[in-house]
């Protein structure tokens, strides 16, 4: 009986925390070591030197970081790029216009010379990835401080950096992997010259926007195309008419015979920042502090800007971009507390936790290393908890406000001119005037101000004095409209003509201006408060957790042997596999795999901002067109599997067991957004766009066949 309570426990401690299946963001270079059999187990059909090489051409190399944001694939030999709608947006919002609106009606190139250059858009390539940690750790002693340490690591990296091995058009970097514990260095080749080729109209490439976003069944057609161009040896060159499109190592090659439950499936990208191997009460502050509070201030931010959009067309096409930017984490830390609480991510860190001191106390070594780690992560949390709420207070709130943002750029010119005179001020000049330009198409005092009301309340109301600027608490105490008032009477903060005068000025005019200015002086003390009742003492604490949390991390592996580790994600090219599989999100309920148009039309909402369907789509769907792309009938829209992605996985491509392209990931489901911080397989789940919807757009909806003939696709399941 006892025995087999002890069994029971065992083996419910084992499940808990040693290696989940499918949970990982693993390093392309070390897949054939540590991936490969589970990888081969669950259905793929290829080797890990097919998906890396340094030596022949190979997966990897038809993946980029798309502008550093995003990710994208390489889908024919002239450099054809597929990646989101909401990644390519930007290009797509800039070259639209009342006369040609790409965003409402989509755009489509019909040759190579109707395709747009993008000021400022890269397509970056890993060439190869080597570890550094060696040489990166030189000089390094356990006495050290944090600062030091990370001063000789820096130095380290420049050397490295500078005699890595690399062509003349190829750069590097270096970062820190496991908290700090390891490195690698990064080879790179950067593609300047990369077009705008197509995009779907928003009604499709973003269909059921805010509503649908972060949720499944999704029905969006997220995608758009660009193409890179080359210079005639085929290498980066910036934008010139005569670049050629681009020959790439290797294409992704297109399966059109769709997907089954159960499916082995890889996402290849760039995610951008997980914190999996957090001490359980920083994960506590996470779910019951940090984003409630964040989740509070948006929400009422949001509630603001709304109201205005809602009543007046212009504000509704200026704070488009900035409401969904805002609504994204949002929405998104939202489902992650439901998330934390549903899968008791604190408790599952807590079980892992006794397990590690119990193995740890009845090991001498280990005692002595890490006997106490547990305990200082506990202090080092429960100090830092109040400060973290008043940064992320201060942080939330004042970039929120964004007639401080106005000040802080005018700020940037006054120390120039301090520091260098009128040199330095000439030289700081043409970036702020031209951040200014950009900022202010997308703002409007009027909207600002009630930001600045409701804000403001919320700043001074609800935290404790001694972390409030006492300016901002007289205000509020006061009455905030009437503060507004003359805060927004400055017409000089907030009018672009304005605002160029005075940048174009002489300096001592400016710097007479900002003394003179209460907007000036309330920015100025907001400032002065945070960084001496918070910023100060933050950062001491933060440098001892960041300590603290790097030796939990070698901890841990040093600990469980048993269980194979992967780096949180930091925006470094990675591999993750899994299943396409359905999901049950609450009891009684199950959500299939997979969606198709008949569900678009379900959800259509004729004349609605988030669910109208173009007229051509409708009669598509009506005649059931749907070409090579259909199948029984039904057109496929979207599909889920349970890849561990997060934001950066954004256009990663989607491949099958033989590494054809089969979908373009593109979001998560509501109840497994936690899996940034506690991947749990039941529900977390990755989604992505079927990429049958995708050629269908581009076929049938658009016409644009010539981008699908410089394709190949595929039959692998007829093959068999
Ligand atoms: N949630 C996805 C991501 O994190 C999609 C965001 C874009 N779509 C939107 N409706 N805001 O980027
Ligand atoms: N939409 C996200 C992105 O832009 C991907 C979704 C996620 O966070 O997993 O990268």
């Amino acid at each position: 009986m006892k025995h087999s309570k002890i069994l029971l426990l065992l083996i419910f401690i084992t499940n808990t925390f040693i290696a989940k299946a499918d949970e990982g963001m693993w390093l392309p270079q070390l897949l054939g070591k540590l991936n490969e059999s589970r990888m081969k187990s669950l259905g793929m059909k290829i080797s890990a030197d097919d998906i890396y090489s340094i030596n022949h051409g190979s997966l990897k190399d038809a993946v980029v970081s798309f502008g550093g944001f995003c990710t994208g694939e390489i889908i024919s030999s002239k450099g054809l790029i597929l990646t989101n709608h909401h990644c390519g947006f930007d290009a797509i919002q800039n070259h639209s216009s009342l006369e040609h609106n790409y965003i409402r009606d989509g755009f489509w190139s019909k040759t190579n010379a109707e395709e747009i250059p993008n000021k400022g858009l890269y397509a970056t390539f890993i060439v190869r990835i080597d570890d550094v940690s060696e040489a990166a750790f030189a000089g390094i002693t356990s006495k050290m401080s944090e600062t030091e340490r990370m001063a000789v690591i820096d130095k380290n990296l420049q050397q490295i950096n500078k005699d890595a091995k690399k062509e003349a058009t190829q750069k590097s970097f270096a970062r820190g992997f496991f908290e700090g514990n390891k490195y690698y260095l990064f080879v790179t080749e950067t593609y300047n010259d990369v077009r705008l080729v197509g995009a779907p109209p928003s009604a499709i490439g973003n269909f059921g926007k805010d509503t649908d976003n972060w949720v499944w069944p999704r029905h969006t057609g997220d995608f758009s195309m660009f193409r890179i161009y080359a210079n005639k040896d085929n290498k980066p060159a910036e934008y010139a008419i005569d670049n050629v499109p681009y020959t790439p190592k290797k294409s992704l090659n297109i399966s059109i015979d769709g997907i089954a439950e159960n499916d082995f499936t890889m996402v290849f990208g760039f995610p951008g920042r997980t914190t999996e191997y957090l001490y359980s009460a920083a994960v506590e502050q996470i779910k019951t502090i940090n984003d409630p509070a964040k989740i509070a201030i948006r929400d009422r931010a949001l509630n603001i800007i709304d109201g205005f959009m809602r009543k007046d067309e212009g504000i509704k096409i200026q704070y488009a971009a900035k409401y969904a930017s805002i609504q994204n984490a949002y929405k998104k830390w939202q489902g992650e507390v439901l998330g934390l609480t549903k899968t008791d991510g604190v408790g599952r860190k807590k079980m892992q936790e006794l397990e590690f001191q119990k193995r740890v106390d009845a090991n001498t070594s280990l005692k002595e290393k890490y006997g106490n780690l547990l305990q200082t992560l506990e202090t080092g949390y429960s100090e830092i908890k109040s400060l973290g709420l008043a940064r992320d207070y201060y942080q939330e709130i004042v970039s929120k406000i964004e007639i401080f943002t106005i000040v802080a750029q005018l700020n940037t010119l006054v120390s120039a001119y301090e520091k260098n005179g009128q040199k330095g001020f000439d030289e700081a000049k043409p970036k702020v005037k031209a951040m200014i330009e950009d900022f202010m198409k997308e703002f409007n005092p009027i909207v600002d101000k009630k930001l600045f009301e409701g804000l403001m309340e919320m700043y001074v109301k609800n935290q404790p004095e001694n972390v409030v600027s006492p300016m901002a608490k007289t205000l509020v105490d006061a009455d905030i409209t009437v503060a507004s008032k003359i805060v927004y009477m400055e017409t000089s903060l907030t009018d672009l003509t304005k605002l160029n005068n005075l940048i174009d000025g002489k300096p001592e005019d400016l710097i007479a201006f900002m003394k003179g200015s209460s907007t000036v002086a309330l920015q100025k003390e907001l400032l002065s408060t945070y960084q001496t009742a918070v910023q100060k003492d933050l950062s001491a604490l933060q440098s001892r957790i960041t300590l603290a949390q790097r030796t939990y991390m070698q901890a841990q592996i040093d600990v469980f042997k048993e269980k194979t580790f992967f780096p949180d994600a930091n925006s470094t090219l990675r591999v993750t596999f899994g299943k396409v599989q359905g999901y049950k999100p609450k009891d009684g309920t199950y959500y299939d795999f997979k969606t198709d148009l008949d569900g678009v039309m379900e959800k259509y909402k004729p004349g609605d901002y988030e669910f109208d369907v173009p007229e051509k789509l409708r009669m598509l769907h009506k005649n059931k067109d749907y070409g090579i792309y259909g199948v029984a009938g039904k057109m496929p829209v979207c599909f889920i599997a349970t890849n561990h992605t997060t934001g950066g996985n954004s256009g990663s491509p989607a491949l099958d067991a033989y590494g054809n392209l089969i979908g373009l990931n593109f979001d998560r489901v509501w109840e497994g957004t936690m899996s940034d911080i506690n991947y749990d397989a039941s529900i977390c789940r990755n989604i992505m766009v079927d990429i049958r919807y995708v050629l269908f757009i581009v076929d049938k909806f658009a016409g644009a066949d010539r981008l699908v003939k410089e394709m190949k696709l595929v039959h692998p399941k007829k093959r068999k």
